[in-house]
């Protein structure tokens, strides 16, 4: 019976990459010092008023349980934000479950409603699938959560947005932008974007932590997080999906291979090629004044083009 290196109780879960096995109890203490140790080193205590993305996964549940007790304790004024993107069948139970990981840390909870941009996901999809929008479902989601994370952030006054992004995602995705040639993507994917004005600071404190840690994280706790996947999950997102199953293989044969190269890439690889990159220059959006490459803002942009086509199919 294999025991935990800590106490010698019957032990749980075997971390391959650390070569040691633990019981549930210092499982969780083992999690949680290896992200209080990223936040020290990337993200640091200058932040006083820190908002979670929770979606209510796994991820960003384990980072709301992981790090807002700590930060309340250092007397950081710490909230929850959840985006109802109007997904219907799916939503509603994403919200149950982050409401009740609020009430459990007594966090105070602010829910952005794209509806009340006058849209939702769910219109999204269905002119999607009639062919009228080409950009993927997903992916405009995507562009709508970080637009809507940063505005929240800078119109409530917080000077930081925390989000559950994990290791095995951002591997995966740094390596196809290797692979492709996207050297401005690659340097984007970082445990700490610093803000400036109205870019608010981002942090990734799970981006060092493999996805298998926070699905145990969330068992030997007992939090309540989403069993359900998003509808609009693409069954196969092409070369990342096969990127990170290739990663996984890896892993089995090279314990800690994809925390190494995350390492390497973050600490040795970013600093050397951001010198060569040009940074995008930002202007203010002439809709709606917040920061982004381009005027209109891609959320503008792509917002007014949905209700147009909206008005379209249901005048
Ligand atoms: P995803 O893009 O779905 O992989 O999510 C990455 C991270 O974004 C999550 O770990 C959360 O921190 C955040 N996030 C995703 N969806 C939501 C949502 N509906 N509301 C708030 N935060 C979200
Ligand atoms: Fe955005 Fe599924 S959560 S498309
Ligand atoms: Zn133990
Ligand atoms: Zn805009």
């Amino acid at each position: 019976m294999p025991r935990c290196r800590v106490c010698g109780r019957r032990a749980k879960y075997y971390v391959p990459w650390s070569n040691a096995w633990f019981c549930p109890e210092h499982f969780i203490r083992y999690v949680e010092r290896s992200v209080f140790r990223v936040y020290e080193k990337y993200i640091g205590g200058r932040h006083r008023r820190v908002l979670f993305a929770v979606s209510g996964g796994k991820d960003s549940v384990s980072l709301l349980h992981i790090l807002a007790p700590k930060l309340l304790s250092e007397g950081v004024d710490v909230s929850i934000l959840f985006i109802d993107l109007g997904i219907e069948g799916y939503t509603s139970k994403a919200l149950k479950i982050v409401e009740e990981n609020a009430s459990m840390l007594k966090i105070p909870l602010i829910v952005s409603r794209l509806r009340d941009y006058g849209y939702t996901i769910t219109d999204v999809a269905e002119l999607y699938f009639k062919k009228l929008l080409r950009r993927p479902v997903c992916s405009i989601c995507g562009m709508v959560k970080r637009y809507l994370m940063n505005r929240i952030a800078y119109e409530e006054g917080y000077d930081l947005v925390l989000t559950g992004h994990t290791l095995d995602d951002a591997a995966a995705f740094t390596l196809v932008n290797i692979l492709s040639g996207r050297i401005d993507e690659l340097v984007k994917i970082k445990p700490y974007n610093p803000g400036n004005h109205k870019l608010i600071a981002r942090g990734k404190p799970l981006l060092f932590t493999y996805e298998a840690e926070t699905k145990w994280y969330v068992e030997a706790r007992n939090l309540p997080v989403l069993r359900v996947k998003c509808p609009y999950t693409p069954v196969e997102e092409g070369l990342v999906s096969e990127i990170k199953a290739m990663l996984h293989r890896l892993e089995e044969r090279h314990p800690g291979i994809m925390r190494m190269y995350m390492r390497n890439l973050i600490d040795k690889l970013q600093p050397a090629i951001s010198r060569e990159i040009k940074e995008s220059r930002l202007v203010y959006c002439s809709v709606c004044g917040m920061p982004s490459s381009t005027d209109p803002c891609g959320f503008c942009r792509i917002r007014s083009r949905i209700l147009e086509l909206k008005r379209g199919v249901e005048g």
